[in-house]
Order: structure tokens, then sequence, then C-alpha cells
């Protein structure tokens, strides 16, 4: 049986060269099958708030909506870390709130480590959070919390922006940060980051040369018919299953072919 993951086993696989895995979940059976396929760390993503509820981008979820998901991920228990995403404007408004929000996805969620959005403008908050024993992985470049800012989900770092990106990786880490998201970044600068960090870079459009991927399970699964950015890699086309399934429900409920004797009681 697979052992559970757990923080220093992620930083064991940067020094031994093992790739991280990392895939989104948000409920308690999506969990227990990635679980299932191996992944070493389950990320409770703040995407949540697109994939899930359906919002425009991120910044609507809430603490509450997040612990939410956490708990149903974490009453899977899986083998695989459980990384909750802290959302937009928890850890923002200074160190005590940040680390209310954050000890309560530990304490009240069940999770093992959190997320934080942001480099060097968010270093102070993070040092507070792992001074607290409460582990931090960063996220950097194409951060989606801020949108706003970026006119749109832009790639981050090209040109005489690379060197703002590298200023980010590092200050997540030496804030203490076990691990860091590279998200939408040209892939040879993701590979200067991954170089010079001695914790694993975990790339989502970040090329191959990171020390592990992330991917949001929607799209990997072919659930979100929408939008399928360049980086995402379709593992399974459920959209068309599921849409298939329910007509067939629909189209034989109508014509009286289900029920039948055999899904009834006697
Ligand atoms: O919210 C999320 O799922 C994420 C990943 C895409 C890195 O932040």
């Amino acid at each position: 049986m697979r052992k559970k993951i757990t923080i220093p086993d992620i930083l064991l696989m940067k020094q031994e060269g093992r790739k991280v895995t990392v895939l989104t979940a948000y409920d308690y059976p999506t969990a227990r099958l990635v679980d299932a396929g191996g992944v070493d760390a389950i990320l409770v993503g703040d995407s949540a708030g697109v994939v899930f509820s359906g919002h425009e981008n991120t910044l609507p979820v809430t603490m509450d909506e997040m612990l939410y998901h956490v708990k149903a991920v974490v009453r899977a228990k899986p083998k695989a870390l459980v990384i909750a995403d802290m959302p937009f404007m928890a850890c923002q408004s200074g160190e005590i709130e940040a680390l209310k929000n954050c000890g309560r996805m530990l304490q009240e969620g069940g999770a093992e480590a959190v997320k934080i959005e942001g480099g060097s403008n968010m270093a102070p908050i993070i040092r507070a959070i792992t001074e607290m024993d409460i582990p931090v992985m960063g996220h950097v470049g194409l951060t989606p919390q801020s949108v706003h800012r970026m006119g749109g989900y832009k790639v981050q770092g090209r040109k005489d922006q690379a060197e703002r990106i590298l200023e980010d990786a590092h200050a997540v880490q030496e804030a203490g940060a076990f691990a860091v998201v590279l998200e939408g970044i040209p892939a040879k600068l993701a590979a200067r980051i991954t170089d010079m960090l001695d914790i694993p870079t975990i790339g989502i459009g970040a090329g191959p040369a990171c020390d592990g991927q992330v991917l949001v399970i929607h799209d990997i699964l072919g659930l979100c018919e929408k939008y399928s950015p360049k980086f995402v890699k379709r593992y399974a086309d459920l959209a068309p299953l599921i849409t298939e399934a329910a007509r067939q429900y629909v189209s034989e409920v109508k014509d009286g072919t289900f029920p039948t004797e055999e899904h009834s009681f006697s």
C-alpha cells in the first residue's frame, strides 16, 4: 500500500530528481479517484470558483467556500498531501489575519499545507506563517488573483519582467516555502528558476523543466468545454459522455423504458 506523502517527501523528490505530480480536487469522490491514480499532492485550488461554482474568475471565492471543499477532500483520506489554496484577501490584509485563516485550513479543514499567491510582496506574510509551522507552497508568475493588474490571463516574465519573477521565486523560498508553483511563464525562465531554487518548482504552463506539474482536474478530464489553455493536455473527454448519459436517461424515463422491474422493489 502507498504510504502517506509528507512535506519532507516532496522536498526529497527534488533532491532525488523525481517529478512531483499534483492535481486539483474539490470534492470527496474526485479526491478518492485522483489519489487512486497516484498523485503526490492534491491541491484544493481556488480554481473551484471557476470550474466548480461558475464564476468568471477566482476573486469571489471565500474562506468558508474553500473550507467546505478542503473538508470534503480530506474526508477521502488521501495518501497524497492535501494543500489548501488561500482565497483572495485571506492573507493580504496582514499577518494576524493571514495566520488565522491559514490556521483554519489546517485546524478546521484538515489540510496539511496552504498555497499563497504572490512573490516578494507576500514574503513577509509567508515567513510569519511558516514560522508558525504551517507549510506554505508559493505561487508566482501568472497569479490568477492578480487578473485585473495583469489585464487578463497573460504569460508573465517575458523580456524585462523575467528578473522580477526570479526575485519573486527566490523571495518565496527565503520566506520558508516548501515548494513554489510557477504558472504561465516562459519555459526557459522556469528552467532557470528550477535550477536556482532548492525547493521544488511545480509548473503549470511553465514547460517541462520544472520539478513537478499541476493541472486542474476539470481540464484534464475535458469537463470544461468553454476554453482549454495551450498548456493543458486532455487525458479524457468526459463532457460528451456525461451529456449522452443524461440524454439517454431523459429519453428512457420519457418513453417508459426506465425504470423496469429490475430497478423496482417487490
Ligand atoms: O487554483 C488552482 O487550481 C491553482 C492551480 C491552477 C495552480 O492555483
